[in-house]
This record gives C-alpha cells, sequence and structure tokens, in this order.
C-alpha cells in the first residue's frame, strides 16, 4: 500500500462525519483532493461546500458540487481537511500548500474539524515539518527578525503568492514544546497574518490511514 493509497482511504472514512443537507467544509491538499472525489460520490445529499482555496474550489465545481461564499453560509457542520504533522493532542502544523488562513478561517466556523493524514504526519513533537507563516510582503523582513528572536530560521518561500496576496515565511529549526503559547507570540507580531500553528482550534477527530487500515482518534 502506498502512501496515497493511505491518504485516500482516510479521505473516503471521513464522509461518514457529513451530515445530509448541510454545508460541507472542504480543506487543501492531495488529502483533501480525495476527500472532494468521495464527497462528489454523495453530492446529492448535501447542500455544497465552501473552500479554504482557490484550488479546492476550482476541484469542487468540476465535480459539480455548488461552492458558498463563507458569508453566505449560517453553519458549516464539518470541516476536513489534512495536516503536515499532528501530535497526540491533535494539535497540527497545516500550511504546506499555503492555504494556512482561510484553512484557518474555515475551522474556526466549523463546529468539528476532522483531520484526514498518512501515518507519517503522526509525531511526538511539532516542529521537524517547518512551520508556515503567512506574512503581508511589506512586512516580510521585520516578522522574519521576530521569528529568529523566537528561535526559528525563516525561510522566504520564493514564487509563492497566496490566495490572499501574501508572502509564506517557512520556519525551520523549532521543536514546539507549547503549541498554543508559540501560536499566540507568531500572531501578535505585526505583518503576520497567520501561522500555521493549529493548537487553539485543533482537530477534534484525527482519521490516520496506516497498512492495516484506518485508525480513529479523538
Ligand atoms: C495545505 C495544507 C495541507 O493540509 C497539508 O499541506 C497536507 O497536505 P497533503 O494532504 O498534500 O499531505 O495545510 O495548506
Amino acid at each position: 500500500m502506498t502512501l496515497d493509497d493511505m491518504k485516500r482511504a482516510a479521505a473516503r472514512a471521513a464522509i461518514a462525519f457529513v451530515p445530509d443537507n448541510c454545508v460541507v467544509g472542504v480543506g487543501t491538499g492531495s488529502t483533501a483532493n480525495h476527500f472532494i472525489d468521495a464527497l462528489a460520490e454523495i453530492k446529492g445529499r448535501i447542500e455544497g461546500a465552501v473552500a479554504s482555496s482557490e484550488g479546492s474550489a476550482a476541484r469542487l465545481k468540476s465535480h459539480g458540487i455548488p461552492v458558498f461564499d463563507l458569508n453566505a453560509v449560517d453553519r458549516v457542520p464539518v470541516y476536513i481537511d489534512g495536516a503536515d504533522e499532528i501530535n497526540h493532542y491533535l494539535h497540527m502544523i497545516k500550511g504546506g500548500g499555503a492555504a494556512l488562513t482561510r484553512e484557518k478561517i474555515v475551522a474556526a466556523v466549523a463546529e468539528q474539524f476532522i483531520c484526514v493524514a498518512d501515518h507519517t504526519k503522526r509525531v511526538d513533537i511539532l516542529g521537524t515539518f517547518p512551520l508556515p507563516v503567512e506574512v503581508i510582503p511589506m512586512a516580510r523582513s521585520h516578522v522574519a527578525r521576530e521569528l529568529v528572536k523566537l528561535g526559528g530560521r525563516p525561510v522566504y518561500r520564493e514564487g509563492v503568492v497566496t490566495d490572499n496576496g501574501n508572502v509564506i515565511l517557512d520556519v525551520h529549526g523549532l521543536r514546539i514544546a507549547e503549541p498554543a503559547t508559540l501560536e499566540g507570540e507568531i500572531n501578535q507580531i505585526v505583518g503576520v497574518v497567520t501561522s500555521g500553528l493549529f493548537a487553539r482550534r485543533r482537530a477534534d477527530v484525527l482519521l490516520l490511514g496506516t497498512e492495516s487500515g484506518v485508525e480513529t482518534f479523538r
């Protein structure tokens, strides 16, 4: 079984968490893409979706799934998305696909966050995967200097502009013992839009694709 098979299995298992007649929150990335493909098979029993990126919106529409503006939606009962790392408390690093800010917004609105991932994403301590931080372009150097003060080594993600018109700094060398504290500290830096730390709004459920099937953690 390949890692992609495990991602697909986890994503397909998330369909069981989708209530009838709801607007589903949909994340970004290869695992979220598997979820979108599975969602297409049951599109007749949902109202539609809100998407955390232009890429996911396009994939949803290509399947004939209506995509709503988040501002036009009263409730998002469930949000399904992948992660770059997830710990035992279901805190995550996200943003490998540069969609972290919209992911955090949809996750904040959603009543339940279901993380879908292959087993390589599970870690004891977050930080081996460089932490993405979305930054207003004119603040890039200032934010980078502040991130160094917090113990990180920020690297500008060359050639990437987010769906919101901003840039990404990937912060290497962090060993994140207290994710919620660091999330707050980074979000306080002027010029930061948001960080890819999802600790204050963690996942509620993790569906982890493994060689022996999909394991559920809460
Ligand atoms: C995008 C994300 C993704 O969820 C994360 O990068 C995982 O991606 P994949 O499912 O391709 O492994 O946060 O911004």
